[in-house]
């Protein structure tokens, strides 16, 4: 029987796991599209209140129905002080993303589950909606809660006359925020709003599969992006930019880096064999930001543009080229944003996406159940204790 399984691809690389239109990449292209739309445009064109409608509903949305949206998301943003009080009791040295993650969890707590198998196609949807703009709207929120309480601060309230994005930076900063910041910080969460299925979004179809509250199945996506191997790397960035400390230092130290067999963070992706098309949109935030301040580049970039040549001279034969988290972490550095807070900011803008898929998985629901290459003993016998290790 094991004999005739498929061949196993480590990583299941290759390897579709569902059917899905929300989005699309061409790896060799460089191309990335939600619900075929260009990311480019997007980025120019749109918001993130407007993205994220549109990867939940799969079209650009009405102005009548952006607005309706857009009220929900500011009249939900408020969470329930014993979430507050909560937080008071977590050790300030816990990393932001755990506390994300243990924070939507127990947003769970407070709402009675919700029977999928027991209600109809159309309550299901509103309820799914009601759960996507509660999440989204709510991620910002305890981002920001943490990062005050970990400083023995009170939170800041969200303010409902915000945009998505000019609240966060609110709430973080306690003040009006820099109109270019926010414009910026809208773009960012455009272009980590979705990105078919990666390994998070993995991790929301599979909890989804099993028809788990909503809370729950975000709450394993944010533990599956922290890793650094996916979300985390952006923070893995700068700490490595800063190691570096100036553009003459790179080549020394990226060749130091390789022959060490480390990785470069920010560099190479399962999916493209080119450079990541947010990289380059992202680059041109950069530009936005240096004009802004009378033409000068920061080091920190200096430093990571010259990584970027120097990685592409060594490891373009790879196919391996910036991706998402090279720039992102620069962009958020250069805006006074804490590196550990980087990733659960990545996490604030894929919300839309990971809902969009459990939205889509429940639209079509089967429980995964993949199989494996078993590859252990068989029909062993049990020795008892007094006698285990005797034989060797
Ligand atoms: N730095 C140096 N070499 C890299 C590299 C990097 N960032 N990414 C890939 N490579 C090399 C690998 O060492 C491997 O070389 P080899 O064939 O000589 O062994 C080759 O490129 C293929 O890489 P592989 O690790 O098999 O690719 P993957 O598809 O399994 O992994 C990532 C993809 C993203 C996990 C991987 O590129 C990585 O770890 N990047 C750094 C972390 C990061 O930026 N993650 C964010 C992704 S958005």
């Amino acid at each position: 029987m094991q004999d005739k399984l498929p061949e196993y691809l480590p990583g299941l690389e290759g390897v579709p796991a569902t059917r899905s239109n929300i989005s699309f990449i061409d790896g060799r292209a460089g191309l990335l599209e939600y619900r075929g739309f260009p990311i480019e445009t997007l980025a120019e064109h749109s918001t993130f209140e407007e993205t994220a409608l549109l990867l939940l509903d799969g079209q650009l949305p009405t102005a009548a129905a952006l607005e309706e949206f857009d009220r929900a998301m500011r009249n939900t943003r408020r969470v329930k002080y014993n979430v507050r009080e909560m937080m008071k009791f977590m050790p300030v040295t816990g990393h932001p993303m755990d506390m994300l993650q243990t924070a939507v969890a127990s947003l769970g707590m407070f709402y009675p589950a919700y029977d999928l198998l027991a209600n109809g196609p159309r309550s299901d949807l509103d309820y799914v909606h009601k759960m996507s703009v509660r999440i989204i709207a709510r991620m910002p929120t305890l981002v920001t809660m943490w990062e005050h309480i970990r400083n023995g601060n009170d939170p800041v309230p969200p303010r409902d006359d915000l945009t998505h994005a000019e609240n966060f930076l609110y709430m973080l900063k306690g003040k009006q925020p820099d109109p270019l910041f926010a414009r910026i910080l809208d773009v960012c969460l455009i272009l980590h709003a979705e990105h078919t299925i990666n390994a998070s979004t993995f991790a929301v179809l599979v909890a989804g599969s099993t028809l788990a509250s909503p809370y729950g199945v975000i709450a394993g996506a944010i533990g599956t992006l922290s890793g650094p191997l996916h979300g985390g790397a952006n923070e893995k960035v700068v700490e490595m930019l800063m190691e570096i400390g100036d553009a003459k230092n790179v080549d020394r130290i990226i060749d130091a880096r390789l022959a060490r067999k480390e990785k470069i963070w920010g560099m190479g992706h399962r999916e493209y064999k080119t450079k990541d098309p947010r990289a380059t949109i992202l680059q041109g935030l950069m530009d936005r930001l240096a004009e802004q301040r009378g033409l000068k580049h920061s080091r920190l970039f200096e430093t990571a543009m010259a990584v970027e040549k120097a990685a592409e001279r060594r490891l373009a034969e790879k196919g391996v080229y910036p991706n998402v988290d090279f720039y992102s972490g620069v962009l958020y550095y250069e805006m006074g944003i804490k590196t550990d807070l980087f990733t659960p900011i990545f996490a604030m803008a894929r919300s839309a996406g990971w809902l969009a898929h459990w939205r889509e998985q429940l639209s079509d629901n089967r429980i995964f159940r993949p199989t494996q290459v078993y590859t252990g003993e068989r029909q062993r016998e049990y020795v008892p204790l007094e006698r285990r290790g005797a034989e060797a």
